[in-house]
């Protein structure tokens, strides 16, 4: 078989098709190149951002535990719905935070799970219902705490204090404030040196004479909220406001114009930072 000629024409174009392979093969290599960096740059470290990301709504252990006990027992929390909701929607925005709870109960795990890697301490007075409760939910982060107020004082203590120059709000604090009765005095070093975003009241137990009663509690939360040093307000949940006590100290010391909401038998309180140059007044 005879061979065509080979022409100058076909030199040419065999030139350019040889140049397009040489430039083809560069380009693709380039591409190659380029995909490995991105995947080991950009889209690892996005990959990354994502694995953070679910991380940050994985269950931690102590959710699961509460979906379980939750799940298994009969025995509710004592609060309603509506009123669980108020300091949930507060969780929603604030959590993780600082959530400091008066009272130790069937509540405890809930608060708890709401409030995932965040601190939620619970001050209790009673050691026995410490030891049930614990025994439970080990994981549980509860103190006792000793009360020096009786409910059936609640009277006298409101119209006293004011002469009690250690109760003022210019003048109060809690940790070794022996002169004041309402300020709790010996409570774990980890609250008074922690800043609290949320504070709930439903303890002690204030519904016969002998029991503590909450007085020394609310005017140890409005402490507290008062004295914060960084920005932002403190929540204050007051539980049982249906009775005359709590109703009484909430009036005198967490104050009707910092009341936000009110459900059931819960009220809410946003109370600010105090302001240095009102110190002379009271509490509202
Ligand atoms: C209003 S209760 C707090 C209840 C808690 N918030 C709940 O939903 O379970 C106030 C106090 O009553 C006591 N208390 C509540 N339930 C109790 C129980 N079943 N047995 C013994 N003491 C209990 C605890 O001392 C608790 O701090």
């Amino acid at each position: 078989m005879k061979r065509p000629p080979f022409t100058p024409e076909k030199s040419c174009l065999l030139a350019v098709a040889l140049s397009g392979l040489i430039i083809g093969a560069f380009l693709l290599s380039h591409l190659i190149w380029s995909v490995d960096n991105i995947s080991s740059f950009g889209l690892c470290s996005l990959a990354s951002a994502k694995a953070r990301a679910a991380a940050d709504y994985e269950a931690t252990p102590i959710q699961l535990q509460s979906i379980l006990h939750y799940a298994t027992s009969k025995i509710v929390p004592q609060q309603s719905l509506a009123e669980i909701s108020v300091t949930f929607d507060v969780l929603k925005t604030r959590s993780p935070c600082n959530f400091l709870v008066f009272g130790l109960g069937f509540d405890s795990l809930m608060w708890t799970s709401l409030n995932p890697h965040g601190t939620t301490l619970f001050l209790e007075e009673d050691p026995q219902w410490v030891q049930t409760i614990v025994k439970k939910a080990p994981t549980l982060n509860a103190h006792t705490v000793q009360y020096r107020t009786q409910l059936q004082e609640a009277d006298s203590l409101l119209k006293t204090y004011r002469s009690e120059p250690f109760c003022s709000p210019s003048k109060a604090y809690l940790r070794g404030n022996y002169k004041c009765k309402l300020a709790l005095t010996g409570l774990p070093d980890e609250v008074y040196d922690k800043e609290w975003d949320l504070i709930m009241i439903d303890a002690p137990k204030g519904y016969f004479p002998e029991a503590p009663g909450r007085m020394a509690a609310i005017f140890s939360a409005v402490v507290m909220a008062r004295g914060r040093k960084g920005s932002g307000v403190t929540h204050v949940f007051l539980h049982d406001v249906d009775r005359r006590v709590e109703k009484m100290f909430a009036e005198e010391f967490l104050c009707r114009k910092y009341l936000v909401k009110a459900v059931g038998r819960l009220w809410h309180f946003e109370i600010p930072v105090a302001n240095v140059s009102q110190s002379g007044g009271w509490f509202c």
